[in-house]
């Protein structure tokens, strides 16, 4: 896999294109794009340092490792423009690497199939969530896979470099894309409400938003770097008769552990 070409340059793939390039993980000059509005790419393609293409046969003829990063429902139509291009011998994309939701292995085999097109690319489908931004990613690799082993070891290296890298197997993609993709939401959320009730006990809310934010960057940390179980950390806070515990019963009180399940169950509820 040598030149990268992302469909689509919106959030995630500018999150992307930008994360690998900072990160070493690819030289801007491997990496092309297209979207349809040229005027926008070409300004996304000064700032991040990608080479932006006029056409998707432009970027298909270029690239041999397509990334699908448009929206899901465009998908079908792209696919079958690239296997026109294919069948015309206008592509020299071997591999697919896919980060649109839904869009997993057995939905590309079998759009592929109907367009009589299968086994014409090695696929992959990644799940990222946002803090990818920030190379603090999450991203769900897909077990299901048709990649060759050395383009699959390429290809997690990468992601790698933008944060942490999981391996389900397909039945577990929908759920692992509910915590991991929706969960910053509900992260959010829950800064937002701790900083409404700092604020209401007289800390300015800027000052909120950057000690709460940190209290959460840091809770995570110290988790990951200990491996301790969160039971644990929370313990070692809540002194006996101490303030911490009456909070923590509040919380419980209030059906906190039940409203994140919840929050879990609606979305896959919502994917049925
Ligand atoms: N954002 C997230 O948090 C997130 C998380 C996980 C997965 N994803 C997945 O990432 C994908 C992109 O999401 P996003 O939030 O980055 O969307 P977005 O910001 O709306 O970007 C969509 C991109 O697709 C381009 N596009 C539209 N029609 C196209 C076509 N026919 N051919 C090629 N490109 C086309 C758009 O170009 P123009 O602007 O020029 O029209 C735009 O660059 C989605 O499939 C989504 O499921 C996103």
């Amino acid at each position: 896999m040598d030149q990268f070409g992302f469909i689509g340059m919106g959030n995630m793939a500018k999150a992307l294109a930008a994360g690998f390039i900072k990160n070493g993980a690819l030289k801007a000059d491997r990496i092309c794009a297209y979207a349809p509005n040229q005027e926008k790419l070409k300004r996304n393609a000064d700032e991040i340092g990608f080479i932006p293409a006029a056409s998707l046969a432009e970027l298909a003829q270029k690239c041999d490792t397509l990334i699908m990063a448009c929206k899901p429902y465009q998908i079908e139509g792209v696919l079958q423009e690239l296997c026109d291009l294919r069948a015309q011998g206008k592509s020299s994309c071997t591999v697919l690497l896919s980060v649109a939701s839904g869009w997993d292995h057995a939905a590309y085999v079998n759009t592929l199939s109907k367009l009589h097109a299968e086994g014409s690319v090695r696929i992959q489908f990644v799940m990222p969530n946002t803090p990818a931004m920030v190379s603090e990613g999450v991203f769900l690799f897909e077990e299901t896979t048709s990649l060759h082993e050395e383009e699959l070891k390429q290809v997690k290296e990468m992601f790698a470099r933008l944060g942490t890298v999981e391996i389900l197997p397909s039945h577990l993609m929908g759920i692992g894309s509910a915590v991991s993709g929706c969960g910053p939401a509900f992260v959010d959320l829950l800064m937002e409400a701790y900083a409404d009730a700092a604020v209401k006990y007289g800390i300015p809310r800027e000052t909120s938003y950057r000690l709460i934010a940190q209290m959460v960057l840091g809770s995570a940390k110290l988790q990951q770097e200990t491996g301790l179980h969160p039971g644990i950390l929370k313990d070692q806070v809540c002194s006996p008769g101490g303030t911490t515990i009456r909070g923590v019963g509040a919380l419980e009180e209030n059906g906190f552990r039940h409203a994140c399940i919840s929050s879990i169950d609606a979305i896959m509820s919502a994917k049925k």
